[in-house]
């Protein structure tokens, strides 16, 4: 059964695949207007969403499909009265296609283990794959390629989003450098960064961590940011991780230091003034709509390609 747990599992030949067929599914949208009929995705959510939510669903419909919107505070799981294994075997009874946020990475781990339908990991604190599936369709819409390219990431490190690229980057030939305060909150685990770097071995890829955004940002085709306050992050720290992330804001200065033409990324959502000033989220060089936007048509295709797994596996 193949899910999308983590790019880890995923072979650089099955993210090229996703990610062609996305631009397929792009340019045209009516041939696949049935490629979902009669199937139903369960979306199970323990944490806010906007876009993540509202293009799994979109898609879904626009394929045909149908999205099912469960609330994790409203389930017997949510509720401690029901276990992960037993909820993965009921819902694998009644659906095709599980997606879940959820807080613990672990939990989603023993969900797929658990269930008889692919799963797809729509953010865990750990990770956040769909996503980068996204951002790499999005940086080669721009650039035209992937391989050869360097990527700047600026902020907090121990991040879902800094995970995923790092694998992403890593394993499609893209070179990343990571600039984020010394200590382990916020630096990515060294456990990614040396997957990572074994897989940037093959790709020819590079893999650099440092504490130097200046450096980091040195000629990038793409400079790319997230939160400094994930879903996860307590309300309280905010003052704290301000401080300490200050001096990785991606202002106009920093991205004087990346290529002429680099672009600038933010998953979203995004905060003026703190990880991004607003003169670059609102700056010609910034692609943060077309990038998520590109959320909508990868998740359709992450969506065909598990379903065709799935159609296989019952042959
Ligand atoms: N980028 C992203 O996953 O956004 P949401 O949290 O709104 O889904
Ligand atoms: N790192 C962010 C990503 C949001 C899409 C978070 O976990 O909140």
């Amino acid at each position: 059964m193949l899910h999308l747990i983590s790019l880890k599992d995923w072979p650089a030949k099955l993210i090229a695949e996703v990610l062609t067929l996305a631009d397929a599914i792009k340019q045209h949208p009516p041939r696949y207007a049935r490629a979902m009929t009669g199937r139903t995705l369960l979306m199970i959510f323990e944490k806010p969403s906007l876009r993540t939510r509202i293009s799994f669903e979109t898609g879904a419909t626009q394929m045909g499909g149908h999205a099912i919107y469960y609330d994790m505070g409203t389930s017997p799981l949510g509720a401690g009265k029901e276990n992960v294994a037993d909820t993965a075997r009921v819902i694998s009874r009644y659906v095709d296609l599980v997606m879940a946020r959820l807080f613990e990475h672990a939990q989603l781990v023993e969900l797929a283990r658990c269930a008889n339908v692919p799963v797809i990991n729509a953010l865990t604190n750990f990770s956040h794959p769909t996503q980068v599936l996204a951002d790499l369709m999005t940086i080669r819409e721009k650039k035209g390629r992937l391989a050869g390219l360097k990527l700047a990431y600026l902020g907090d490190g121990n991040n879902n989003v800094t995970h995923s690229l790092l694998l992403g980057c890593a394993k499609m030939g893209v070179s990343i450098r990571v600039a984020c305060p010394a200590g382990r909150g916020y630096s990515p685990l060294p456990a990614v960064v040396r997957d990572a770097e074994a897989f940037a071995r093959q790709s020819g890829a590079q893999v650099w961590i440092t504490h130097r955004p200046a450096e980091a940002a040195r000629g990038a085709d793409v400079v790319y940011t997230d939160s400094w306050m994930s879903y996860h992050i307590a309300p309280a720290k905010l003052r704290e991780r301000t401080r300490r992330f200050q001096p990785y804001q991606v202002n106009t200065a920093l991205m004087k230091c990346a290529a002429p033409d680099a672009i600038f990324m933010n998953c979203l959502p995004a905060l003026r003034g703190y990880e991004q000033t607003a003169a670059v989220l609102d700056s010609p060089q910034s692609v943060v709509f077309d990038q998520a936007e590109n959320r909508l048509h990868v998740h359709k295709a992450i969506m065909l390609r598990l379903l065709k797994e799935t159609i296989r596996g019952k042959k």
